[in-house]
């Protein structure tokens, strides 16, 4: 059996409606190898108690709430998140770069250690979708204009699909790391347009890569991550 995954590199994304459905995962999990992602749903469902309590089983929490609002909103958006227990929080590049810019400003000024990072183009999007909402560039270039931006603002990375970091030139994201969603662990399948399986992400350079639903609407769950569990080093 290959062995290609380094231990924390995956993020378990817990998109649940409740607190029990989430602890039911991550009893199967090892804080060693694996992080987790709260985004929108289980945030909403439970509030930010949710984190401290994932934080107390000895994970890393990446708070998922991809913040898109005037510069003022988000500065005081991500101030309230970096007061809690942490590893990474996002933003939508989309929003600007005076947004990305008090975004940058407000983490560093309360706990520089976070990560910040920007979402280019989400990868549920191809470009018809950019057509249909008025953006002629093309994909992969207004992906490149996203990142460009983000770098100016000081970003800690970027949110992308595997295939996007092909496109990249090296220096493009030099000092950026990158979290790849879309991921299947094997064969490609599921409502995403620009997916990868782990292996095909590992292999194109993501340093993390994001998996929810592969995990968390299998009907064993256990099965899918012993199967992950064998691909670590
Ligand atoms: O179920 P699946 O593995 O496709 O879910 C991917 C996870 O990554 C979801 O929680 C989704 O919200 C998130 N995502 C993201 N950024 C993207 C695309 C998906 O954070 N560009």
């Amino acid at each position: 059996m290959e062995k290609f995954i380094k231990k924390g590199q995956i993020i378990v994304g817990l998109d649940f409606d409740n607190a029990k459905s989430a602890f039911e995962i991550t009893k199967l999990l090892n804080p060693k190898n694996y992080k987790l992602k709260v985004g929108s749903q289980l945030f909403t469902a439970c509030g930010p108690k949710i984190l401290d309590d994932l934080k107390k089983e000895g994970f890393d929490i990446f708070l998922d709430l991809k913040f898109h609002d005037t510069p003022n909103t988000v500065e005081k958006a991500v101030l309230e998140a970096c007061k809690m227990s942490i590893w990474m929080l996002n933003i939508h590049l989309s929003g600007g770069l005076n947004m990305i810019d008090a975004a940058v400003k407000a983490k560093n000024s309360i706990s520089p250690e976070i990560l910040l990072i920007g979402v280019t183009v989400l990868t549920s999007l191809d470009q018809k979708d950019l057509s249909d909402i008025g953006v002629i560039n093309n994909l992969q270039n207004h992906i490149s204009s996203l990142l460009s931006l983000g770098k100016k603002a000081g970003i800690d990375g970027i949110v992308c699909s595997p295939k996007d970091l092909e496109h990249f030139k090296k220096e493009e994201m030099q000092s950026l790391i990158s979290i790849c969603p879309g991921i299947r662990v094997n064969e490609k399948r599921g409502g995403q347009k620009r997916t990868s399986t782990i292996h095909e992400a590992i292999k194109m350079g993501a340093d993390y890569i994001v998996i929810a639903r592969e995990i968390t609407a299998s009907p064993s769950p256990s099965k899918v991550i012993n199967e992950i569990d064998t691909f670590f080093i």
